[in-house]
């Protein structure tokens, strides 16, 4: 009798193996998606507007007044506990300072013009007014590779500007130089929001898309992080045609597989490289760290609106709430510091960010593409996250970047990762933090690109 109890159990034992297996493995098919899906206010334009505007950035005296104005008249900080530094949040001594250096010293006219450098264009895609930098290499007799960049939160295109003159200049020894195209995605910069429910990471991707090819670009290379990194893994797994190559700084697998190679990587650590263990496991530090650091994510991805308006309405607190966050993300380990990590970063290139945040009065639109992200109401980025791409990619994990996966996770969502960088430094906002070593590591990942291409093409 016993045998056949164990015969029993291990046949159903066998049967969920082969089952999970299978779930796991299964490739669901790609939705079908509306490519011209109408994001504008009112109904959708019978006659659509095509055309590409150029585009200046301009903070104005009257904004620019009014938000002196606020800095100045804000009422008295709390100050921090004794002995605290940015244990408990943005350390407010700190905060006054900065909020001195913005109103007095930081030469908005002067960060303007350093960004109207490049040229800046605005067109309509979807009812949406986007708004992008465009910078053509001046060569011709190289190769140019289009390059679209996207940012995440609470950036822009600005958070590219040190790091596209390194991009388009020509380099000894490479027999290509790109074309970039740095977009502000919608909702963000000096992109429109949409006032429509459901613009979530795949429908932005579907967005920006059809702006390359607003633009005559059939295909192109992406380079992203953040949440332009999500948008951009959506765009590589709908269009695997266009996309030549997809550089990340902050590479994901949100693959069920994946999460399941995470937990058991814990149980037997011996799958990751010890030296970057510690990036991973044990499951409870990492577990601690998102819980101390993830306040902001759970707020902003079920209500945005809430937390969106005194932010929209005081500068202090805009500044406070973007600057924590800036600071944690560029050394996770840093709140016993006044600056909590902020000094990782140029001070100016974290105000640039602020001030375009708040001249366009966009945190609120911004913040939602949290909660559109996470609803479980759009079903089809579960979908798609299920879909692997062949996309050839690139990844670049820098120390302090908020997610961390091994190559051999990653690959389950992008088998043919063709280059791998993992460094011992750096953090979340790399292009602004390390840009040297961001541009440098884009020049080689086309190279691995284009030999990528050379090879499955024979
Ligand atoms: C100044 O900029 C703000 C915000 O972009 C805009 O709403 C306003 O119309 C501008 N004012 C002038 C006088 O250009």
């Amino acid at each position: 009798m016993f045998k056949y109890i164990s015969w029993a159990v291990a046949l159903i034992a066998i049967g969920y193996g082969a089952l999970i297996t299978y779930n796991l493995h299964k490739v669901p098919d790609m939705p079908k998606f509306d490519y011209e899906e109408w994001w504008g206010k009112g109904p959708k334009d019978t006659k659509q507007d095509t055309t590409i505007r150029t585009f200046k950035i301009d903070f104005n005296d009257t904004t620019i007044a009014d938000l002196k104005q606020r800095i100045k008249n804000r009422r008295p900080l709390t100050p921090p506990l004794e002995g605290i530094q940015s244990e408990y949040g943005m350390n407010t001594f700190y905060l006054e300072k900065v909020l001195t250096y913005w109103s007095e010293n930081y030469d908005f006219k002067q960060r303007a013009a350093l960004l109207n450098k490049f040229p800046h264009y605005k067109t309509r895609v979807q009812g949406l007014d986007l708004h992008f930098i465009r910078v053509k290499p001046e060569v011709n007799d190289l190769k140019v590779l289009p390059l679209l960049m996207l940012h995440g939160w609470p950036s822009s295109s600005k958070e590219f500007d040190k790091v596209i003159p390194m991009l388009t200049t020509p380099r000894d020894g490479y027999a290509f130089v790109f074309e970039v195209i740095a977009a502000d995605l919608p909702g963000f910069g000096f992109s429109e929001g949409t006032n429509k429910p459901g613009l979530n990471p795949v429908k932005i991707g579907i967005v920006m898309r059809n702006l390359m090819k607003r633009l005559g670009f059939d295909k192109y290379y992406i380079q992203a992080g953040d949440w332009g990194s999500q948008c951009a893994s959506h765009i590589a797994t709908m269009f695997p045609e266009e996309v030549l190559g997809f550089h990340s700084n902050m590479p994901i697998s949100a693959m069920s597989l994946s999460n399941i190679k995470f937990l058991l990587g814990s149980l037997f650590p011996t799958f990751t490289e010890p030296k970057y263990t510690e990036r991973m496991y044990p499951l409870k530090k990492q577990f601690l760290y998102m819980i101390r650091e993830s306040g902001y994510f759970h707020m902003q991805a079920t209500k945005p609106d809430t937390i969106g308006v005194p932010l929209t309405d005081s500068p202090s607190g805009l500044a406070a709430y973007i600057m924590e966050k800036m600071a944690m993300c560029s050394h996770k380990e840093q709140l016993d510091t006044p600056h909590g990590g902020l000094e990782n970063l140029d001070l100016d290139d974290v105000l640039d960010t602020i001030t375009i945040t708040w001249v366009n009065n966009c945190i609120v639109t911004s913040m939602r593409i949290y909660a559109e992200g996470y609803s479980l109401k759009w079903p089809e980025i579960v979908v798609m996250h299920k879909i692997p791409s062949k996309v050839p990619m690139a990844a670049i994990k820098f120390l302090h970047e908020v997610v961390y996966q091994p190559d051999w996770i990653i690959r389950d969502k992008f088998p043919n990762l063709v280059r791998s960088t993992t460094l011992d430094f750096g953090g979340h906002f790399a292009a602004l933090q390390t840009p040297e070593v961001f541009a440098d590591d884009i020049w080689e990942s086309a190279v691995a690109f284009r030999l990528f291409h050379a090879e499955t093409s024979k």
